[in-house]
């Protein structure tokens, strides 16, 4: 017999669905709930005048209103990804990160949050007449590592569980009507993309230590770089040089079009930004960006080029944006009639021509209209086009930029850059794949960030090993050791406080690497998960034994292997894989539950001792780790 995950009502072992609720009963997830520990950020958000709301109107009207609102909450949250989890009368509790992560969750949440607010705002104009006061609303938003909630107690699905849960409920409490108030963990994550005000640091019920409050007042127009340490550029010589003879080509009249490619952090942005300051100031920069949340939306990027080019912000009324693209265009281009209906439709501005248009039509005409712009800017000197983070990108926006390859004018230059899971296939296109850095500039890069020449040998070593020279992963390690005071000041230099803490992974960078795990199949996923309790390093035979002798093992780690998480270390005598970043294996390792983790150590400890019997001595230590974790 197994349990239902959705009721809990028990079903029998051939069943494909439920026969009390109708729920599909999956076997992989069934044979035992999907529970992990994973990071999510949540928000509450509560009704203020919920008790005036009840003694002016009738009960039938109050659930009008407040199923209103949270029908809205509904829409909102789901955009973004994430899901109501409870809805209790005047209150409702929003997850973003489960079941499936994504490394803006915090974002997510928070935009989502001041969506909510707005749209209650909206709503008071039908509501206030009714009521005779208006409604308003107050939200807290928290984020860290949950237990997640598909456990059934006594038949009853509970919500996820953890300190982050009652913060964000805390910070509800704690916010005045009309404020979304986010603690510290969210707030690192989101700084530089919204607009904040410190307010010190409360106490809190259930908490030992005063905790520092933020409140987010907007979002911030566009993205700005978060006053945390930056470090100095190091390295990518060859890459400058390289992206430098593309522009001379451009120059000299051939269109050229150059991609960066590499894993999240890896420095593709930064390389841009660099390159970008060493530029004469005869050339014109555009530039746009894919959003993770905007995955959806058609031409989203396209979108964003436009608006940076214009000076939109996302807040404008429709008004101010239809003058800013009027003025805009026609400061541009000459039949700026021509151009600027696709554009206003793609703002969706009311008056222009709505959607009756068939898509194919549309693309047509909006792509005419791009590269009339591009193609006037360049007659008039040299045009650079950029745009990051294409594997978020909508397909729309995909299709409009390979068309548009095609077709480039003289004297631009396309740039592009992307993750590798994505690959922007088109002939004459130059791809710099970017390492990681070498333990050389890994170590200036440290020195830079601690503003002293004198970096303490062992933070570089555990620096190296956890990052693999990945300069993002450093910086946050950095940044999270000093707040922690991890590291503290000594004299001009710094010293560790105590040993390093290698349990420890910086909020962001669990978004990052969870989500990479996430979007792995399921298969891939346990592989990644069984492997981690093994440790960085792992020999082929020992998982094999672990994961039960499964025939698809080897393939499994091929695409592991080429999706870069992990690496072969050896094969000769033994097959032995090694982790590329430590912090890979942390995080999926954290993601399983107390309860797995001791079975997974107990087989380990078992197929170490049967296969390495023999090399007893040398593993024995080994052995009893596993035996006692
Ligand atoms: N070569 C470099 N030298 C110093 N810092 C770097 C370098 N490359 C990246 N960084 C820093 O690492 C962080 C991540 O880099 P970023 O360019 O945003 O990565 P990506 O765009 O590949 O995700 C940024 O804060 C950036 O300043
Ligand atoms: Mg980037």
């Amino acid at each position: 017999m197994r349990a239902c995950v959705s009721c809990g009502a028990s079903a029998a072992d051939e069943a494909r669905f439920c026969s009390q609720c109708a729920a599909p009963l999956d076997k992989a997830t069934n044979a035992s709930p999907r529970q992990e520990r994973r990071q999510v950020t949540v928000f509450f958000s509560d009704l203020s005048g919920f008790t005036a709301m009840n003694e002016r109107l009738d009960p039938e009207d109050v659930r009008d209103v407040v199923n209103k609102i949270w029908d809205r909450a509904g829409d909102i949250v789901g955009r973004y990804d994430g899901r109501i989890n409870k809805l209790l009368g005047d209150a409702v509790m929003a997850v973003f990160g489960d079941p499936v992560a994504h490394e803006d969750d915090p974002s997510r949440a928070v935009r989502a949050a001041l969506e909510l607010h707005a749209a209650v705002e909206g709503l008071n104009q039908d509501f206030e007449p009714r009521i005779g006061a208006p409604i308003g609303i107050h939200t807290g938003v928290s984020t860290g590592v949950v237990l997640t909630s598909e456990t059934i107690l006594d038949g009853k699905q509970t919500g996820p569980l953890g300190d982050a849960i009652n913060l964000a409920s805390r910070l509800q409490t704690l916010a005045k009507t009309g404020q979304v108030l986010v603690g510290p963990e969210t707030r690192r994550a989101i700084e530089g993309r919204f607009d904040l005000e410190d307010l010190g640091r409360h106490d809190l019920k259930g908490k030992g230590e005063p905790v520092a409050v933020a409140r987010v007042h907007s979002i911030v127009s566009r993205s700005v770089t978060p006053a945390r340490r930056q470090g100095r550029f190091v390295g990518r010589d060859t890459e400058l040089s390289l992206l430098r003879d593309e522009l001379e080509r451009a120059r000299k009249g051939t269109p050229a079009f150059v991609a960066v490619s590499g894993e999240a952090g890896s420095g593709k942005t930064r390389l841009l930004e660099e390159f970008r300051s060493r530029l004469a100031s005869d050339a014109t920069w555009l530039e746009g960006r894919a959003y993770p949340f905007a995955q959806g939306i058609p031409y989203y990027a396209v979108t964003d080029l436009i608006s940076n080019s214009l000076g939109i912000d996302e807040a404008d009324s429709s008004e101010t944006l239809r003058i800013k693209l009027e003025q805009g265009i026609a400061a541009i281009v000459e039949n700026s009639s021509e151009i600027l209906p696709p554009l206003l439709q793609l703002y969706d501005i009311e008056g222009s021509e709505g959607s009756s248009i068939d898509r194919e039509a549309y693309r047509g005409r909006l792509l005419q209209s791009v590269r009339a712009i591009l193609q006037t800017l360049a007659d008039r000197g040299t045009l650079i086009v950029c745009l990051q983070d294409l594997h978020w990108a909508d397909p729309s926006t995909v299709d409009l930029l390979r068309q548009l390859a095609g077709q480039l004018s003289a004297s631009t230059l396309m740039l592009f850059n992307y993750r590798p899971e994505f690959s922007f296939h088109e002939g004459g296109i130059r791809e710099i794949k970017l390492e990681e850095l070498s333990d050389r500039d890994t170590r200036e890069l440290v020195a830079s960030l601690l503003d002293s020449p004198e970096v303490p040998n062992e933070l570089v070593e555990f620096l190296e090993d956890r990052t693999g020279g990945n300069p993002f992963f450093v910086e946050e390690i950095v940044n999270s050791l000093i707040e922690n005071r991890g590291l503290v000041r000594n004299g001009d230099g710094w010293v560790p406080a105590q040993q390093f803490d290698t349990t420890s992974v910086p909020t962001t960078i669990r978004g990052v690497i969870a989500a990479r795990i996430d979007r792995l199949e399921a298969e891939r996923r346990r592989i990644i998960q069984e492997a981690s309790v093994i440790g960085r390093e792992f020999l082929f035979t020992i998982l094999s034994q672990v994961s039960g002798g499964e025939a698809t093992l080897e393939e499994g780690l091929m695409e592991l292997e080429s999706a870069d998480l992990i690496r072969k270390r050896n094969v000769d005598p033994d097959l032995e894989y090694l982790f590329k970043h430590a912090l890979t294996q942390e995080v999926a390792y954290q993601g399983l539950l107390r309860r797995k983790r001791q079975e997974l150590h107990g087989r380990v400890a078992q197929a170490m001792e049967r296969l390495l019997g023999d090399r007893h001595r040398e593993y024995a230590e080994s052995i009893a780790y596993h035996f006692t974790s």
